[in-house]
């Protein structure tokens, strides 16, 4: 299968190029791990999994002399270990796969570790449904030497291949280089900016530099004049705001945010690459994705807080207490990981939250989805084209008139 084979469309949700410190591949036709023992497959089903739906994926020597096989359907996944016609199991779940056409799949073979794993949704631990590690007599060369994924291509679609296994929780708030302390890698808690992939990096440089704030001194008092403009009647904020809300549906009027855009769409981004997002305190945004586009997200002013999903249309978020970014923090998402996400200012009486996203394609992203989709009203995937309340450079002219006005 080609990389940019159109069918991948289903899938622009997670155009697979390069992650943090995951160096990645489509699929081909040869069928090969990029590295012998070790590596991530994604895939999806092209069909329901209706109850009497089941299928395979084994990882193999190059002959299929001897592999593991795992057993896929809608009552259990059960793991074997085969050579020849001997089949010996190794491991059994109790429940079996969802039936829901947007999840995908990944499994993770890691023959250092000696580990097998399986998920729904981005490959990463938070989304594993089960692992199996092997003994070191059970392993010894045997994991070492899968060479081969095999699969029935009627029934699976391979969406990407992943040279290095799935192991490690990946930070979300990054450091630069200025910042990082021995101890922030060795407990892995934030991402070094310099293992985010070239993309990332490069967004990252765009705005989080010490000078890209709101309050400059040609404007000290920006953040506050955005905050007067938000809270008072008959500012372009609160009215903009007012209609964006009085055209939702019941029940989400607090799902409203301004868009201000920073220049033009290039043609390498989902809209406009940079865009401030202006939050009033308790709103929030839908559960949506990114076109399998890379982001960055630093915070200027308040606190947002991020709720990852492992795929649209996921029953639902696995950090349900949310990750929260103040001021100065940076967040990320890459074609692979953070794509699915929501985001919310988690203070009902304020501030509001200020941020910069920044968005790029991958460099292969032959698609250019142009789009954010999300779950709409009827919990159907709806597309979204990203756009613009205002341009920045007008925007600061707006507030900086109503803020000098305030008391006249
Ligand atoms: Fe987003």
């Amino acid at each position: 299968m080609s990389h940019s084979n159109p069918n991948l469309s289903v899938t622009r949700e997670i155009r697979f190029k390069q992650t943090p410190m995951l160096r990645t591949a489509a699929p081909g036709s040869s069928n090969k791990f990029l590295i012998a023992g070790q590596g991530v497959l994604i895939f999806k089903f092209k069909t329901a999994v209706t109850p009497d739906f089941s299928t395979e994926l084994s990882f193999s020597k190059a002959d299929n002399s001897e592999g593991i096989r795992l057993i896929m359907n809608a009552g259990y996944l059960k793991l074997f270990r085969y050579k020849g016609q001997h089949a010996e199991v190794l491991f059994e779940t109790a429940k079996g796969l969802p039936n829901d056409k947007n999840a995908f799949f990944w499994v993770s073979l890691d023959s250092n570790n000696r580990c097998y794993r399986f998920g729904t949704g981005e490959a990463r631990l938070e989304t594993l449904v089960f692992e199996y590690f092997f003994s070191s007599t059970q392993s010894n060369s045997f994991l070492h030497n899968l060479t081969d994924y095999n699969f029935n291509a009627a029934l699976i679609q391979p969406m990407r291949l992943l040279r290095d296994p799935v192991q490690n929780h990946v930070p979300m708030k990054v450091k630069g280089m200025d910042e990082l302390t021995i101890t922030d890698v060795a407990s892995a808690a934030f991402m070094p900016k310099a293992n985010l992939n070239s993309i990332g990096q490069q967004l990252y440089e765009n705005v989080a530099g010490k000078k890209f704030v709101l309050n400059d001194d040609d404007f000290p008092d920006f953040a506050q004049a955005i905050e007067y403009s938000i809270a008072t009647p008959g500012c372009w904020c609160y009215e903009t705001l007012k209609t964006k809300s009085d055209n939702k549906p019941a029940g989400l009027s607090k799902q409203i945010y301004l868009r201000i855009t920073l220049g033009q769409n290039g043609g390498e981004s989902p809209g406009i690459p940079y865009v401030m997002e202006v939050w009033p305190p308790g709103c929030f945004s839908s559960i949506h994705n990114h076109a399998g586009a890379n982001a960055l997200i630093r915070v200027l002013h308040g606190e947002i807080k991020v709720h990852l999903y492992p795929y649209l249309g996921a029953p639902k978020t696995y950090n349900p207490e949310g990750a929260v970014f103040g001021k100065g923090d940076v967040t990320w998402i890459s074609p692979t990981l953070n794509q699915f996400h929501q985001l919310v200012n988690p203070n009902p009486d304020g501030p509001s939250c200020i941020t910069i996203q920044c968005y790029m394609y991958d460099a292969d992203d032959s698609g250019h989805y142009g789009y954010f989709d999300y779950i709409g009203a009827d919990n159907q995937v709806t597309s979204y084209e990203p756009g613009s309340d205002c341009d920045f450079l007008k925007f600061r002219k707006i507030i900086r008139k109503e803020w000098e006005n305030r008391n006249k």
